[in-house]
C-alpha cells in the first residue's frame, strides 16, 4: 500500500485524476477521521476494486454549521487523516481551504445558487440546525463535481444526511451512485463520531444511553409506536444531564412511521456541550 497523494487545490486534484478511466469512488468527509471513516475508505475500495482510484475529501464545510456551533473547535487533524486514509486503501486525498471550495469569501454569499434540501431538510436535525442540510447538499454536490466520481460512500451514522444526499442524486439525475455504510460502533454501542472526542469519561458514560435508548425502542417496538419511543425516552431519563433534542421514528425514508415493516429511530442530545446524533433500523412486527 503506498501512502495517498494529497492535493489541497482544485488544479491539484484535476491533474491527478486527469484521463483516468479506472472506476472513482469518492468518500466526502470533515476530517478528525476514525475507524468508522475507514470502513467508508474500504467499502469504497471494494466497490472500485483494487484498480479503482478511491478519493477521500477533508473538508471542515462552514456553510453547514450555524452561528455559536463547533466550526471553530472542529477537530482538525490532516496529517493522521492521510495515514488513517491510506491504511483502509485511499489514493487521493482532497484536502481543499474553503477559499478554494467557495471563493475568496470562503462560504455562501447572499448571491450564491445552493442547493434547497426540501421538506425533509427541515426535520429532526434540520429543525434544531437551520440552514444545515442546504449546506451539507451544497458541498457534497460540489465535491462529487470536483472528484466525479461512479460512487460516493457515505455513513448511516448521520442517517439524515445519507437519506437527503441519496434523494438529490435521484431528483438531480446526478451520475453518482450513493452508497450507505452500516455505523460502526464501539463495544459499549457508542456510535463513533469525530465529535467523541470532545467528551469526558463522564461524558462518554451519560452518551451511552442514545444508543441504549435506541435498542430499549427497538426491544419495545411491537408494543406500539407510543410505548416504544416511552421505553426509549425512560432510558434517556436515566442521566438528566443528558438534554435530549429528539427521539423520533419514521420510515426508512424519513416519511411517516409506518405501522408495520421496516422503521428507523432517530435521536440527537447534547452531553455537556457536545451534540450527538444516533439512529437504527427496527422493524415493526
Ligand atoms: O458527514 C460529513 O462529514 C459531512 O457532513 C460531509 C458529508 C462531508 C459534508 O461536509
Amino acid at each position: 500500500m503506498t501512502d495517498p497523494v494529497v492535493v489541497s487545490t482544485v488544479a491539484e486534484l484535476d491533474q491527478v485524476l486527469a484521463g483516468s478511466t479506472r472506476p472513482r469512488a469518492v468518500v466526502p468527509t470533515m476530517g478528525a477521521l476514525h475507524p468508522g471513516h475507514a470502513a467508508l475508505v474500504r467499502a469504497a475500495r471494494e466497490s472500485v476494486g483494487p484498480d479503482g482510484t478511491v478519493v477521500a475529501t477533508v473538508f471542515v464545510n462552514p456553510t453547514q454549521f450555524g452561528a455559536g456551533e463547533d466550526l471553530d473547535r472542529y477537530p482538525r487533524t490532516l496529517p493522521d487523516d492521510v495515514v488513517l486514509a491510506g491504511a483502509a486503501g485511499c489514493d487521493v486525498v482532497f484536502a481543499p481551504a474553503a477559499t478554494e471550495v467557495y471563493g475568496p469569501a470562503g462560504r455562501f454569499r447572499h448571491d450564491s445558487v445552493t442547493i434547497d434540501p426540501g421538506p425533509l431538510g427541515d426535520v429532526l436535525e434540520g429543525a434544531v440546525r437551520p440552514g444545515h442540510f442546504r449546506g451539507v447538499l451544497t458541498v457534497v454536490a460540489k465535491l462529487l463535481a470536483l472528484t466525479g466520481p461512479d460512487v460516493a460512500m457515505f455513513g448511516e451514522k448521520d442517517y439524515q444526511q445519507l437519506v437527503l444526499i441519496t434523494r438529490m442524486a435521484a431528483d438531480l439525475s446526478l451520475p453518482t451512485r450513493i452508497v450507505p455504510v452500516a455505523t460502526v460502533r464501539e463495544a459499549d454501542g457508542l456510535a463513533l463520531s469525530s465529535r467523541n472526542r470532545y467528551l469526558s469519561a463522564a461524558e462518554r458514560e451519560d452518551a451511552l444511553v442514545l444508543s441504549r435508548a435506541l435498542r430499549a425502542v427497538e426491544a419495545a417496538v411491537g408494543e406500539g409506536a407510543e410505548r416504544a419511543l416511552a421505553a426509549g425516552r425512560e432510558v434517556l431519563a436515566e442521566r438528566p444531564s443528558v438534554a435530549v433534542d429528539y427521539l423520533g421514528r419514521t420510515d426508512p425514508a424519513l416519511g411517516p412511521a409506518p405501522e408495520h415493516g421496516p422503521a428507523r429511530v432517530l435521536v440527537a442530545a447534547r452531553v455537556g456541550t457536545t451534540r450527538l446524533i444516533d439512529n437504527k433500523a427496527v422493524l415493526v412486527p
